[in-house]
């Protein structure tokens, strides 16, 4: 981890007309207010916060998908504005996005290499004759193996976990040193959001690219996170790397005690009820591996090559 950070929110606000807002009497809300923010390479910092907080509002910003309206956002010490064309460039390479709908970010009427051999050439990644052999090597190396296979498909021919591991391997292909990603997990089915949440500790440690990650799911998080933001009304009311074990603010409190427990006995122990270790899904009382091997998704793909994700979820409860 080097000493500058790559991304610096100084002073951001964001100021939004606001929806309900008439001609006669407009009012505004700060979606992002007056927020400091230092992103470190190489680090996972995730950004909790209820719905509305502004925690997708302060992601645009890093993405320079919207401005601030007032303070900045500095690439490598340089404000996003001001950057020259070499490193715009290099901005939009080094900051990639990923997001929570994947088939959404993925067009529905190209096969996988078409999709991704777009970016490639775009930013010329590799030699014509290479090309496939270079996106292969990418989907392999987000887990969705065998490779050749996933090239030929349409979007709708992957579940969903397979659809955001392409968007992830979109994103690994330009090398960058930070992915920011909106609610990655949420639009999947929950036996597939641990596959994915591995694959980016996965990539993060293997291949020092950061993470900024944007979850409701505080368990997720906390699993992955080096720092925690929580965010309020626009604002950081807390960040840190232990902020889950020692909360000092009262809406990080709130936010901990609404979580939902991934361990059923001690969700069950908060109801004052007993624990029951048939709960676990293999009856051990064990949790399941959230390290579970990255491919597992196709196991449940059917003859055309389509799998269905109820299925796989049915499979994984039954087991
Ligand atoms: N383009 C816009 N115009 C007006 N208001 C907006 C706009 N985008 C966001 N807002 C408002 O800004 C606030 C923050 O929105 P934002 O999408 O950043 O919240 P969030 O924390 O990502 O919420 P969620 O967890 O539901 O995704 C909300 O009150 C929202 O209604
Ligand atoms: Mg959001």
């Amino acid at each position: 981890m080097t000493a500058e950070p790559i991304l610096q929110i100084r002073g951001a606000t964001r100021r939004y007309a606001s929806r309900n807002a008439s001609l006669w009497r407009r009012r505004f809300l700060n979606a992002v207010d007056g927020v400091d923010l230092d992103v470190n390479e190489g680090e996972t910092l995730a950004i909790v916060g209820e719905s509305g907080s502004g925690k997708s509002t302060l992601a645009k910003l890093m993405l320079r998908l919207d401005q601030p309206t007032e303070g900045a956002v500095l690439y490598r010490g340089v404000p996003l504005p001001d950057l020259d064309r070499r490193q715009w460039r290099t901005y939009r390479r080094d900051i990639q996005a990923v997001f929570q709908d994947p088939s959404s970010s993925l067009n529905p009427r190209m096969r996988v290499e078409q999709s991704l051999g777009y970016v490639a050439r775009r930013h010329e990644l590799a030699e014509p004759s290479r090309l496939r052999a270079f996106l292969a090597g990418h989907l392999a190396a987000v887990g969705l193996d065998p490779p050749e296979r996933y090239l030929s498909r349409y979007p709708h021919q992957l579940s969903g976990g397979q659809q955001q591991r392409v968007a992830i391997a979109r994103a690994m292909m330009l090398e960058p040193r930070l992915i920011v990603a909106d609610e990655p997990l949420s639009s999947l089915d929950i036996s597939i959001q641990a596959q994915v949440l591995d694959l980016m500790r996965d990539l993060s440690r293997r291949r020092n690219v950061g993470f900024v990650l944007i979850s409701h799911d505080l368990n997720a998080v906390q699993s992955i996170a080096g720092r925690i933001a929580v965010m309020q009304h626009g604002r950081i009311v807390e960040i840190g790397a232990d902020i889950f074990d020692a909360p000092a603010h009262p809406y990080t409190r709130l936010l901990l005690e609404a979580r939902l427990s991934v361990d059923p006995r001690e969700a069950r122990q908060r109801l004052g009820r007993p624990t029951n270790a048939r709960t676990s899904r293999d009856g051990s009382g064990k949790q399941p591996d959230a390290t579970a091997s990255p491919g597992r998704e196709d196991a449940g793909a059917n003859a055309s090559g389509s799998v269905s994700q109820d299925e796989e979820f049915r499979s994984a409860k039954e087991k």
